[in-house]
């Protein structure tokens, strides 16, 4: 699959900047009001207590700012951050490693915790609930079971697919943040804080040009800025007017919405050939030639979420927004056809 300029996920481009654009505080970090103050209760209560914050569990898509939360937190909380990711630990013991480093009241950041294997998920829980990990030493009958006690920590997982955890694993995170989907506002403000740091001047209007075309996501608005600056570096001696903003993205191919090439392909097929459905996921699929499982978790969720695509027992239906939208009502079947 050829990348996408509006893909939520991060890219080999993405990953310098994003090291610099990260806001360091819950009062830098915009946006997501509901999850900031409910931390901010937590974290300050804690610490009153002088005990480590509960466990926290951030899910949310691609983007939204998880990994960027973990990191706030450690910060608010005065304490060391330690970073690891559910794949990259395939033995217990290297898990076992990393929880007898810990300092008392560090922050373990595991991303894509859904990824850890089972066995290894094992060793977290009495970590999570006693401190303490009991580790297997030698093999066979002479094999002893030696209980090892850890310093008091909070684990922080992260995970775009909160329905992969296992029960017992969910259960035993006392905060369970989730995170949504930005609006334009708050885009917008993201949009001139990393203009700032970039040293590029930019107004509300064209930082608003670029949010609107987001998706709703930090990553891409933060990536779009980039590809605009580049244009107007280029085009226009650096200005960056609305002007600018709007030629660059329609170079781009990002139209309003933030829809690319791929999402026109999708619903202009499912209009044009399926009468706007219902239609399954497989017959959609053969018919860009993709795969279900890509549509299902990288083409649909912004769409669903913009309200042009509905799932139905049936199958997956246009609605007629989107008709609208692409200028296609013409098309729109009669309402009193049943679909
Ligand atoms: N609330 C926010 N305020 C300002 N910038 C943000 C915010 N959330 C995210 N960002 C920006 O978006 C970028 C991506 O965020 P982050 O890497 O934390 O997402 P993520 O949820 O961990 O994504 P993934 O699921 O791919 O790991 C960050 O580098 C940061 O610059
Ligand atoms: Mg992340």
């Amino acid at each position: 699959m050829e990348e996408r300029l509006v893909t939520q996920e991060v890219t080999n481009d993405d990953m310098l900047l994003e090291q610099t654009l990260r806001p360091q505080t819950l009062d830098q970090y915009i946006g997501q009001d509901k999850v900031k103050s409910h931390l901010a209760i937590f974290i300050e209560a804690a610490k009153q207590r002088e005990e480590c914050l509960d466990h926290v569990l951030l899910f949310g898509p691609p983007g939204l700012g998880k990994t960027t939360l973990a990191a706030v937190i450690a910060q608010e909380m005065g304490v060391n951050l330690r970073t690891t990711a559910g794949p990259a630990i395939e033995r217990p013991g290297d898990l076992a490693a990393i929880l007898s480093s810990l300092e008392p009241g560090d922050v373990l950041f595991i991303d894509e915790i859904h990824r850890l294997p089972r066995a290894i998920e094992e060793v977290l829980y009495p970590a999570m609930e006693d401190y303490c990990i009991d580790i297997v030493i030698g093999t066979g009958p002479s094999a002893r079971s030696v209980r090892l006690d850890l310093p008091p920590f909070t684990l922080v997982g992260a995970t775009t697919r909160a329905g992969s955890l296992s029960a017992p694993l969910r259960d035993r995170f006392g905060v369970l943040c989730r995170l949504e989907y930005y609006t334009e506002k708050e885009l917008t403000e993201i949009v001139c804080r990393t203009a700032q740091v970039l040293q590029a001047d930019m107004d509300l209007d064209s930082a608003g040009h670029i949010a609107r075309r987001s998706r709703g996501t930090p990553r891409i608005a933060n990536r779009l800025l980039k590809r605009v600056r580049d244009y107007s570096q280029v085009k226009a001696d650096g200005e960056m007017s609305e002007e600018i903003a709007c030629e660059a993205l329609e170079l781009l191919e990002v139209d309003p919405k933030g829809l690319d090439q791929i999402d026109h392909l999708l619903l202009k097929t499912m209009i044009t050939r399926f009468k706007g459905g219902p239609v399954g996921l497989d017959t959609i699929a053969a018919s860009i030639g993709e795969e279900s499982e890509t549509i299902e978790d990288v083409y649909e969720p912004y769409l669903l979420q913009l309200g042009f695509i509905h799932r139905t027992p049936r199958g997956r239906v246009v609605s007629q927004e989107a008709y609208e939208y692409l200028m296609l009502d013409h098309l729109y079947p009669d309402k009193d056809v049943k679909r």
